[in-house]
């Protein structure tokens, strides 16, 4: 019963990944897949179920866990003082694992609210940000933050890390058309931001102004999607992807998708997310572009969902 389901949104990062965890701004939003998640009582130990991974888990408290999720799962137990409490957390996940849609924050997010739920601690959505924040953190190491805030809030964001991060609202009138493309290859988000950082170290000058003019992109980004200029802000996305390019965070399978949708009229198209694999975006202007994108990417092999940027994620 989906009433009894608490959520984390997946998001897909429009402009501005990888930059941000350097302080540029970026501009997120969330899609309708979620990861949902419920607590139920159990006799004894916690219990962690994901039937469509085919995770059947007991937790193990301070044992060396060979899966970050298990390590994030310990700190948020104990950071709520739950640990001692015996329990069974099923998840069922609708953000595919590992494509660059924010699943890993999706899922601390989604685990939070349904501990606090069970256990009525009365949670505000800061507290479930903060949170999922520290967990993102043992799943990526260095993360900005925009995930887990996208995945708690659902709505359309600019953002910019900080302790608190910066965030504003973007009102949009009417959907925009994207469609997501799936490489099938597992995004290395931790190993892609530990090369951008690595690089960054060895040229730092050029960095510095690198991340500046992905800063402008992002910025840009916003006026465009608030002014509804589709095929702007379609430029901005290619002008973007071609930053990501030049920090080395894409992959052929990537690049492919990325050929697909702009032989087939897309305004725009990058990769989104951490990379190194994962997922990319195309901007359309129909519903008609969509269908046509999402059939040449089947065609050649490859998972395309057809989604739309909203304000918000009901
Ligand atoms: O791969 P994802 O969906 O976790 O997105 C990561 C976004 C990065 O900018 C690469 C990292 C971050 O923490 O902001």
């Amino acid at each position: 019963d989906d009433k009894d389901m608490s959520y984390g949104y997946g998001k897909i990062i429009l402009t501005g990944e990888h930059s941000v965890v350097h302080g540029t701004h970026a501009v997120a939003a969330p899609i309708t897949l979620k990861m949902k998640a419920k607590v139920w009582d159990h006799d004894k130990d916690v219990r962690l179920l994901i039937p469509r991974w085919g995770v059947e888990q007991t937790i193990e408290f301070g044992a060396d866990h060979k899966y970050s999720i298990y390590k994030s799962l310990e700190m948020i137990l104990d950071h709520l003082d739950l640990r001692d409490k015996p329990m069974n957390i099923e998840v069922f996940p609708e953000v595919p694992r590992a494509m660059g849609m924010g699943g890993s924050a999706a899922l601390a997010v989604a685990i939070i609210r349904a501990l606090d739920k069970h256990f009525e601690l009365g949670l505000g959505d800061d507290d479930v940000r903060r949170l999922s924040f520290e967990s993102e953190n043992i799943v990526h190491g260095g993360a900005s933050g925009i995930d887990n805030t996208v995945s708690t809030y659902g709505n359309l964001i600019m953002f910019q890390k900080g302790t608190p991060p910066k965030m504003e609202t973007l009102s949009l009138k009417e959907p925009i058309p994207i469609v997501i493309g799936l490489s099938g290859v597992e995004s290395m988000t931790s190993k892609m931001v530990k090369r951008v950082r690595e690089q960054a170290e060895i040229f730092p000058q050029w960095y510095e102004k690198i991340f500046k003019q992905m800063d402008e992109i992002a910025l840009a980004s916003k006026e465009a999607i608030e002014n509804r200029d589709l095929s702007q802000l379609g430029m901005i996305m290619n002008m973007n992807h071609g930053y990501l390019n030049t920090l080395g965070v894409s992959y052929p399978d990537v690049e492919e998708l990325i050929e697909i949708a702009r032989n087939n009229g897309a305004l725009g198209a990058k990769l989104t997310g951490g990379g190194g694999g994962g997922a990319m975006i195309a901007l359309c202007d129909s519903e008609k572009m969509q269908k046509r994108i999402q059939k040449k990417m089947h065609e050649n092999g490859y998972d395309a969902l057809i989604a739309e940027i909203k304000p918000s994620t009901p």
